[in-house]
């Protein structure tokens, strides 16, 4: 299509365009007229990843591996990463790739100097449902708007939930699980609970009995394992790891990749696009404000993150598009891993700076108008027709616009993506066993614990005379009424959807006091009463505090 004169002249411009002066990810080379020109390559700065990005494109084209491309590289340049595997296919990260035909051509062409290599990585699971340190939140840290989100409430029923943990944090009982939600509720609409119900104004006991009946089908639809403790510290995602000898030169640090693996749980999305939200609201909550760096601090990726957006309210995006602008300061980079840009919501696209965008279907009359509104957010092409490349662009290959460090759209740039140089495919089982059983987080977060919270405070209080003593270990059972269980009474989940609870609650004492000590002890003091940072959450997360 272009002379050689024109082309050199582009390929001139492209080089000039994505050099970079600090460090950078090496996506891939510039594609001319279907051949790759390892000389002009397409690099993304290190210092502009906190601005976001996205990268979508039809199924197949090769969105998963570019994410891991890019993390494996942050990883090399000591930025640790957070990747949701929601379909198991990024655990292969932690192990070095296969040589194979295709990808040595691939390398070949693209200029790139490819070698197995795999990175530290974390394998982790909300409460351990799927292969992975079980990670967990407390109902408190969670909040009502998320939970109402989860829970899919209406609008009535949200405010309302709000006052019951308006009502709790007052009385000082701590939420940290859903059986002490649950226990809160019934507290309020039982004959003792009359007058703190009547006081609260604005929760009728028939929406009280939605809550309790939404709750109660949440736990049994296996919620209960990932609300409690130990809470996730966010602080366990910024970590890096000395580079073992012959890579890394003395003092060389790799950023440790933390996978949340998700199949297990695939099939509830709210669910987990939910908790994602939640770490996100934390990081901004705990980092310090940094500003612009060199390197961010944290990469969050969300692969399949349609899922984040499907069905939720414009109240919901409006705080999402919010939590991703104000997390930008912490230092902390987000990429959104999608099919199509019009699955995310206008207000988040706008906000992602850098674009890596694999190929797009036009099938149906809606595949059109997706492509058209993509092509028009390109910055406007004289090399290309953004509209039919987008269309016709390989596997493996993307159409692609990234902030230069000066904070300026690069010039639209078909690429050749390089080869992720970890395996890429699922890392086998008992490697991921094995992963989990090293990992440093097992002495943290291994154990499931059961502290003294609303639901003791409050079935001690109906059923028997206040005890003084302390004992955060203490089985929960003990104190539950042994008989007479009516579904008005605060209820345990069934023993059937908490095996881990129950094996776990006589562990020896040390092993308590070590999680006590750690990630545990933290969490009660952000709990236990509405600190500041709490009221921040929330505060992004919309509630209005009476
Ligand atoms: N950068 C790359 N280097 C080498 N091979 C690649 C690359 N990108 C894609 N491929 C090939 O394309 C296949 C599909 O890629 P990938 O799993 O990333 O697609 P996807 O867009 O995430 O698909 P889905 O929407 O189904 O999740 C890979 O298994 C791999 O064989
Ligand atoms: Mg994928």
């Amino acid at each position: 299509m272009s002379s050689t004169h024109e082309t050199t002249a582009f390929v001139d411009e492209v080089r000039a365009a994505y050099a970079t002066s600090g460090p950078a990810v090496q996506l891939g080379a510039l594609v001319v007229d279907g051949s790759a020109h390892p000389d002009a390559p397409v690099q993304l700065p290190l210092s502009v990843l906190n601005r976001h990005g996205l990268v979508a494109g039809a199924t197949g084209t090769g969105k998963t591996k570019t994410l891991q491309l890019v993390a494996e590289q942050l990883s090399t340049h000591g930025v640790p990463t957070f990747l949701t595997d929601v379909k198991g296919d990024l655990s292969g990260i932690a192990l070095p790739g296969q040589s194979s035909d295709r990808v040595a051509s691939r390398a070949a062409d693209v200029g790139q100097q490819w070698a197995p290599a795999g990175c530290p990585t974390e394998l982790l699971a909300l409460g351990g449902i799927g292969t992975g340190v079980p990670v967990r939140a407390t109902i408190t840290s969670f909040g009502p708007a998320l939970l109402a989100r989860v829970l899919d409430l209406s609008e009535v029923q949200s405010s309302s939930l709000a006052l019951v943990f308006h009502w709790a944090d007052r009385a000082g009982l701590p939420l940290l699980d859903l059986a002490d939600l649950r226990a809160v509720i019934t507290h309020l609409v039982s004959p003792e609970g009359r007058a703190d119900l009547e006081g609260l104004g604005g929760l009728s006991k028939q929406t009280a009995g939605v809550l309790l009946r939404e709750l109660l089908a949440f736990a049994d639809g296996g919620a209960d394992a990932f609300f409690g403790e130990p809470e996730l510290d966010v602080h366990d995602l910024l970590r890096t790891v000395p580079a073992d000898g012959a890579g890394g030169a003395d003092g060389e640090q790799r950023g440790v990749v933390s996978c949340l693996e998700l199949p297990a749980v695939q099939g509830r999305p709210a669910l987990f696009s939910t908790f994602l939200l939640w770490l996100l609201a934390e990081l901004f909550e705990e980092l310090p404000e940094v500003g612009d760096l060199d390197k961010p601090k944290l990469v969050f990726f969300f692969d399949e993150a349609h899922l984040l957006f499907t069905g939720a309210s414009r109240d919901f995006v409006a705080q999402v598009a919010q939590t991703v602008r104000l997390v930008r300061s912490k230092g902390v980079g987000v990429v959104f891993v999608t099919q199509s840009p019009t699955d995310l919501p206008r207000e988040v696209l706008a906000q992602l700076g850098s674009r890596v965008q694999h190929a797009l279907r036009a099938f149906t009359p809606d595949d059109a108008k997706a492509l058209r509104a993509t092509a028009s957010t390109y910055p406007k092409s004289d090399q290309y027709d953004t509209e039919a490349l987008l269309t016709s662009v390989g596997t493996g290959e993307a159409v692609v616009t990234v902030l230069s460090e000066d904070g300026v759209p690069t010039p639209v740039a078909w690429t050749r993506l390089r080869a992720p140089q970890s395996l890429m495919a699922p890392a086998p089982p008992e490697e991921q066993q094995r992963i989990v059983a090293a990992s440093p987080l097992q002495a943290e977060y291994g154990t499931p614990i059961d502290r003294d919270s609303a639901y003791e405070r409050l079935t001690r209080k109906t059923t028997a005379p206040p005890r003084t003593a302390e004992a955060p270990e203490r089985s929960r059972d003990d104190d539950a009424p042994s008989s007479g269980d009516s579904s008005d009474e605060p209820q345990r989940p069934s023993s059937s959807h908490t095996p881990s609870r129950r094996r776990a609650e006589p562990v020896d004492r040390s092993a308590v006091e070590q999680v006590l000590g750690s990630s545990a002890f933290r969490s009660f003091a952000r709990s236990a009463a509405s600190s500041l940072g709490r009221e921040i959450t929330r505060s992004i997360f919309g509630v209005r505090r009476r």
